[in-house]
């Protein structure tokens, strides 16, 4: 069942996160379904201007509703990442969509409250719910590469005006992630105390945490050891979710680790069976350790256990 991220967001405030994962394919699609059954967790499938490009938005959307006959307890958002104004209109428009984001983060306060503005206008009308991004993140974003000098952390009284100016249902904001598999460069930091700010300034309101894969070390190593050079690549600890969660943030994005799976997975097997041409066998490897990935961080995200009280919170059985 496809619901709003609004309906998620106010089950989820302050006690768990939803985890937001990326999606291109079939088997990613497979992988993410029975890794939310599997863990009794409802969940936001996520798909960027990149993805919908790939292969064509409407065979995602042809699978995505394919996966929800499949799994017909599933309860999740579909929801557009890192939109522009063109993506936000032409998702809200298609009327598949229950949530879009708008992200004019590169552009100045001005324009980005006026951009926002024009997506609210638009996705309200038809009930879909808008997050939107103040702030920078740094590392590589679609379209645009970031440099970690230009990455900027949201700042809590902006944070404010800009909820109260747009309208927006979420807020994305900067407090030390960045996308890609090379995050924290030093120390690894989440900016707590930017987001303990935001939450006194704007209660209950909910709050997403974009870069934020755990860019496991044991699937580094194994990609490596198989052929791949990832040196150095470093992520979120996924044991500070549950902290991030209490203090507002509902929403997780993960994108990289569900590549670096897939990426172990290929390599492995055809570094250890070269006489492997059939797509099928790597491809059913790959949805199972998906799938198991995702039960592990659901439990991480506290989302994990959360689907039979989302039913009955949405008035269904
Ligand atoms: O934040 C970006 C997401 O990881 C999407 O990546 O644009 O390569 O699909 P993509
Ligand atoms: P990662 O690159 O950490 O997976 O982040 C994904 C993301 O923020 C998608 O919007
Ligand atoms: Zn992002």
């Amino acid at each position: 069942m496809i619901v709003s991220t609004k309906k998620l967001f106010q089950h989820a405030y302050g006690k768990y996160a939803l985890g937001a994962y990326n999606i291109n394919n079939a088997e990613q699609i497979m992988g993410l379904f029975r890794g939310n059954i599997d863990s009794q967790a409802p969940f936001i499938i996520q798909i960027s201007r990149g993805a919908r490009a790939y292969t064509d938005k409407l065979l995602l959307e042809g699978m995505i509703k394919s996966a929800e006959q499949i799994f017909p307890k599933a309860v999740f958002a579909v929801h557009l990442d890192h939109g522009d104004l063109e993506s936000c209109l032409d998702s809200i428009k298609s009327g598949f969509y229950s949530s879009v984001m708008i992200d004019a983060s590169d552009q100045d306060f001005k324009n980005n409250v006026s951009i926002t503005k024009k997506v609210v206008k638009a996705a309200h009308a038809k009930k879909i719910t808008v997050e939107a991004e103040l702030g920078q993140l740094g590392g590589v974003e679609e379209h645009i590469a970031v440099d970690e000098k230009d990455a900027h952390l949201t700042d809590p009284e902006e944070a404010k005006d800009f909820i109260n100016q747009t309208g927006c249902d979420s807020l994305a904001c900067a407090i030390g992630t960045s996308h890609g598999a090379y995050k924290f460069s030093g120390s690894q930091a989440i900016h707590f105390d930017i987001l303990k700010r935001i939450q006194k300034l704007a209660p209950k309101f909910p709050l997403v945490m974009h870069g934020s894969s755990s860019i496991p070390q044991d699937e580094v190593k194994r990609i490596n050891a198989a052929g791949g050079k990832l040196g150095g690549a470093k992520g979120v600890d996924e044991n500070q979710f549950k902290k991030a969660a209490k203090l507002g943030v509902t929403k997780v994005n993960i994108d990289t680790d569900g590549r670096l799976v897939w990426t172990r997975v290929h390599r492995e097997v055809f570094r250890d069976q070269p006489e492997v041409f059939d797509l099928r066998g790597p491809g059913k490897i790959f949805m199972a350790e998906y799938a198991k990935y995702i039960v592990n961080k659901n439990k991480k995200l506290g989302s994990a256990g959360q689907l039979p009280k989302v039913r009955k919170f949405l008035g269904k059985k």
